[in-house]
């Protein structure tokens, strides 16, 4: 299904954004994990997440769910499912429960995915855990048998630093007494250090010269916990950066979460005089969560360097979007992780800007948007059946001259079903 958006009104109201993915993905994997029962309020209902609850109920969990309340998982028996276990489009999910086979003693599964998920590198992932005894068959790519066993410890350098990579070594190593420790150039996303608390079981974080430690405790035990989740910032990313984009606009989104590793493009879009209010911050389920308001400024460039794209690393298509309307150059560094997303997400940003009338240039791992402050639109863009380039380019022709055209639209749903009709209850012209 093919999709426009066009230029129109401001956009104005409050936008409803579904539960963050990456603590979804975790909260079944955990539950699934755990002894007992886990209740989570606020599961994204995607297709990426109901992936990962088909996933752990082939493996073993008891899922249940009474028509729009909170989610229930049993967990605490895996075994071996019959047949192979479908991932879908999602790396977290076969990321991480790479891991958690791993660890299981006795537990044996194959993991698949489509085709975007299938091109996607997990040596990143099997060679960490191999080294801690795992045996999987396959290679730097799906599917892969895992043969869950008994694991040694690992002291894992995480580098380039994936909370994936992270995840799945904590999530093996839960199935081992040994010392269990991943070590970052800088903390990647720590939502697994927070929900295992959650779920009974703190780990340990240390600043060391080395880089940042994170460990597993001596209790690796999880039991079943209470869970809200708060609404995803790589979602509210578009609605947000579309109303800093169309002049008049002001849109709210509640309940985000604001965990300081998942911000950096608000800390940027605010460096570019984007007008952006928080309020009401408060913890929810062991993160930080709090309501956003952004409203229509005009942009200045931006230089960010590679230090700080993991803060921001799923949200690079809508950054360049806002880019796009600034006045004069912006440079965004260190983006080599975007060529292994659900597809060369670089590639896909060049081409898109380059198809609306953007000038760009690559040096590297660089990016450089040579923004003007307005923007021609008119382009049809390929979006090699990623969601994230579909919904940033669905952005773009809210503010830019011409509508823009985006190839395929039905992979939204991956993270953010309900996007078209958010958009157009803001008052977005998308058809
Ligand atoms: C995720 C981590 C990030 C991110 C992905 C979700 C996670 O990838 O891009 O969409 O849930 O842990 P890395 O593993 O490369 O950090």
């Amino acid at each position: 299904m093919k999709l426009t958006a066009s230029p129109g009104s401001a956009l104005k109201g409050e936008a409803a954004i579904p539960g963050d993915k990456s603590c979804s993905h975790r909260a079944l994997i955990l539950g699934a994990m755990a002894e007992g029962e886990t209740r989570i309020a606020g599961l994204l209902e995607s297709e990426d997440v109901l992936a990962t609850a088909r996933a752990v109920e082939a493996l073993g969990a008891k899922i249940e769910r009474s028509d729009s309340g909170p989610w229930l998982v049993h967990g605490g028996a895996w075994s071996s499912p019959s047949a192979p276990v479908d991932c879908g489009n999602s790396g977290t999910a076969a990321r991480l429960l790479a891991g958690a086979i791993a660890g299981m003693r006795d537990v044996r599964a194959t993991l698949t995915g489509d085709a975007s998920l299938s091109a996607r590198p997990m040596q990143r992932v099997t060679a960490p855990l191999e080294r801690m005894g795992a045996h999987i068959e396959g290679g730097d790519r799906l599917p892969l048998t895992v043969h869950g066993g008994r694991l040694s410890g690992i002291d894992h350098r995480n580098v380039p630093a994936s909370a994936q990579v992270k995840s799945a070594i904590l999530l093996a190593g839960l199935g081992t007494d040994a010392p269990v420790r991943v070590l970052e150039p800088a903390p990647s996303r720590d939502h697994s250090e927070i929900m295992l608390a959650m779920f009974g079981c703190p780990v340990e974080l240390d600043d060391t010269p080395e880089g940042w430690a994170v460990s597993l405790g001596e209790k690796r035990c999880l039991s079943g916990c209470h869970l809200r989740i708060g609404a995803d910032p790589s979602s509210a990313a578009f609605p947000l950066v579309a109303a800093a984009i169309v002049p008049g606009s002001r849109v709210e989104a509640k309940g985000v979460i604001v965990n300081p590793l998942r911000t950096g493009l608000y800390e940027v879009l605010e460096a570019m005089g984007a007008n952006i209010e928080l309020a009401n911050e408060r913890i929810q389920s062991g993160e930080i969560v709090a309501d956003m308001s952004v409203g229509h400024s005009d942009l200045r460039p931006c230089a960010v360097r590679a230090g700080q794209v993991p803060s921001m690393i799923d949200e690079i298509p809508a950054l360049a979007v806002a880019c796009a309307f600034a006045d004069g150059e912006s440079v965004i560094e260190g983006l080599g992780e975007l060529r292994v997303k659900e597809s060369d997400r670089l590639a896909g940003i060049v081409a898109g800007l380059t198809a609306c009338g953007v000038a760009t240039a690559v040096d590297g791992d660089s990016l450089r948007i040579f923004g003007k402050g307005s923007v021609r639109g008119g382009g049809r863009v390929v979006t090699h059946g990623d969601h994230r380039i579909a919904m940033a380019f669905l952005t773009l022709g809210l503010a830019s001259e011409k509508p823009v055209e985006v190839d395929e639209a039905e992979m939204i749903a991956t993270s953010f079903p309900g996007f078209v009709e958010t958009m157009r209850s803001l008052g977005a012209d998308i058809g």
